[in-house]
Order: structure tokens, then C-alpha cells, then sequence
């Protein structure tokens, strides 16, 4: 029996919150110099039909460290639905890999993978989530605030793949989530329809004022205005999108200890100011960093077996995320 990480809706708040802390406990062994081979000899296919710094380097990263090695297939050399069947792919592949991390377009495109695959399959961006990034943007406010519960999150900008998996994190961690975004960029309604159902009670908020939005926010939070595969809209998202802009007056409207976060590749000039992103509140290198560590805890959880002993402790979140 295996598990499928392909948006924040498949896991518990359980095991979303045990996933964090073992995420935590890697990072710490490894700090401390100890990068125990928990992976050994597994394999991750990594298939990718968009370009990628992050996602791509720290799943590589995070195999090697665990002692797996990671496989890089170009989306176009793979042809996924083009040269063969996504189901002919996922019943092959499944043969050679352990798992699979997959960037795509269409989020159906990793639903009917994994509908057909014998391994775990992994979202590493479709254009209705990126579960990896908010994870690993839930793990960076816990570090930086201390806790995650009755923290208030702003998200300023487009409502897309990262906005998304962002309202779903908070809803199981229990911050509270709010989107500025300009009319017409609104949450999809099938996501609202998933989110409601997921989440009765939990109001997924969303206005058009980011004045109002970043107020007391904790963490403001903005990615680009248009994602990949939208190139053809950039310019008209750009006048839309203008008032939306993270800048110092906005980012003055946080908290206290407010952070600043962005999933990266950020514009400068564009979604934020280059001032606001290296700003001494901007978090965005550790987030980015986070990437890896948060990766490694769930390439644990989806391909492990077994309960270990690291440093002298074990892994005992283990057991409470399986
Ligand atoms: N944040 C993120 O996913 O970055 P990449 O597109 O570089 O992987
Ligand atoms: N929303 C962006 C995120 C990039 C990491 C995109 O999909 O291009």
C-alpha cells in the first residue's frame, strides 16, 4: 500500500503537522553533520515539462543525502500523453523507479499517473497546487514565529497553484489564511468546492483590498503574477496586478514580527520590490532552503519501511505520519 502526495487534500492535519516535525528533526541531524542513509539504493524519477531551480536541485539534493539517487527526464523527451499514454508511462516507469516527482501543466496529468502508477507519485507543481513549496513555507513560519496556530497569513497576489496548496497548509495547521487578489483572480470554484468540503467551518477568505489583507498579517506572502504557461498574459496581468504590489508601506502594515515570503523565482520591480525582498524581515533564502529539508522528510515518509535510529534517537514521527 502506498501513498500519493499530489495536493495538501490527501494528507491529514496529522500527518501534515508530523511531517513538519520530522522535516524539523533531518534539518537538525544534518546541521549537526549526521546525514544518515535512510533511502539507500531508491530511486526518484524526476519529470519535468517546466523549468525549475528549486524543486529540481533539492529533490536531487535530498536523494543524495539520503543515499538514492534521483533520475532528471525532460518533460518533451518523455512525451507524457504525446509519444505514449499516460497510463502505458505510469505502468512502465513504475518498473524501474521508486517514485516519482512530476511537473506538468494540467493537474489531471498527475491524477491519472497516479491513478495508474504502482509507486508513490509526488506534485512537484501542476497548475492547481504546489504541496511541496507549502509545506516547506509551513516549516520556515515555524521556525521564524515559533508557532503556526492563529497565525495570520496574506497572500498578495494571483490565486494559483501556490496560493492554493497556501489556504489548504493553513487550514490544517490552523493559521488564518486570507488572498488579496484583483477581481477575476479569485480562487477556482472547483478548488472553493474541494476547500469547503475538506474544511467545513474554515472560511477561505478572500478580498481585493491588500491594505486591508496585509494588516496584522504575520506573514506576507506573493509569487509572480503570471505563472509559467501563461507567458501570453503577462502584459495584460501586469496593469491588472499593479496595485498589487508588495512594497515597504505594505509590508509595514504586518505585525511586528511580520516575514516576508515568496515561493520564488520572484520579478523584482514586478509582485515586490526589490527593497521588501532583501529586506531584513524577507525570509525568502531559508524558505527557499526549506525546500530540501522538507523533502527529505517526505521522500522518507512515502518510500520507507522502516523505523530508525539517528544520532543516537529515532525517527519516531515516523510512525505517527505513516
Ligand atoms: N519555488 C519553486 O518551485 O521554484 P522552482 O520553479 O525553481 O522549482
Ligand atoms: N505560480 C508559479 C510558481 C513557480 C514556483 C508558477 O506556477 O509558475
Amino acid at each position: 500500500m502506498h501513498r500519493h502526495f499530489l495536493d495538501l487534500f490527501d494528507i491529514s492535519r496529522e500527518e501534515a503537522l508530523g511531517l513538519l516535525d520530522l522535516a524539523d528533526r533531518l534539518k537538525r541531524d544534518d546541521s549537526e553533520g549526521h546525514r544518515p542513509q535512510l533511502l539507500p539504493g531508491r530511486i526518484l524519477g524526476l519529470i519535468f515539462e517546466k523549468p525549475s531551480l528549486r524543486t529540481r536541485v533539492s529533490f536531487e539534493a535530498a536523494m543524495a543525502r539520503l543515499g538514492g539517487n534521483a533520475l532528471f527526464l525532460q518533460g518533451k523527451d518523455v512525451g507524457l500523453g504525446v509519444r505514449e499514454s499516460v497510463s502505458d508511462f505510469a505502468r512502465v516507469i513504475s518498473q524501474y523507479v521508486d517514485a516519482i516527482a512530476i511537473r506538468t501543466f494540467s493537474h489531471e496529468t498527475i491524477v491519472e499517473l497516479a491513478r495508474h502508477a504502482t509507486i508513490p507519485i509526488i506534485n512537484a507543481l501542476s497548475d492547481a497546487a504546489h504541496p511541496c513549496q507549502a509545506m516547506a513555507d509551513l516549516m520556515t513560519i515555524r521556525e521564524e514565529r515559533g508557532r503556526l496556530d492563529g497565525l495570520k497569513l496574506a497572500f498578495v497576489g494571483d490565486g494559483n497553484n501556490v496560493a492554493m496548496s497556501l489556504a489548504v497548509a493553513s487550514a490544517l495547521a490552523g493559521l488564518e489564511f486570507v488572498l488579496a487578489c484583483p477581481p477575476g483572480y479569485e480562487f477556482p470554484d472547483d478548488f472553493r468546492g474541494r476547500f469547503a468540503a475538506a474544511f467545513p467551518g474554515v472560511a477561505l477568505r478572500v478580498e481585493h483590498n491588500p491594505r486591508s489583507a496585509a494588516t496584522d498579517a504575520d506573514v506576507i506572502y506573493t509569487d509572480v503574477w503570471a505563472s509559467m504557461g501563461q507567458e501570453d498574459e503577462v502584459e495584460a496581468r501586469g496593469k491588472v496586478f499593479a496595485p498589487y504590489q508588495v512594497d515597504r508601506d505594505l509590508l509595514n502594515l504586518g505585525s511586528p514580527g511580520v516575514i516576508f515570503l515568496h515561493c520564488l523565482p520572484a520579478h523584482r520591480g514586478e509582485e515586490v520590490t526589490a527593497e521588501v525582498l532583501d529586506h531584513p524581515r524577507s525570509r525568502i533564502i531559508p524558505q527557499a532552503a526549506n525546500r530540501l529539508h522538507f523533502q527529505k522528510a517526505l521522500l522518507f515518509w512515502l518510500l520507507s519501511e522502516d523505523n530508525v535510529e539517528v544520532n543516537g534517537r529515532p525517527i519516531s514521527s515516523h510512525a505517527s505520519v505513516r
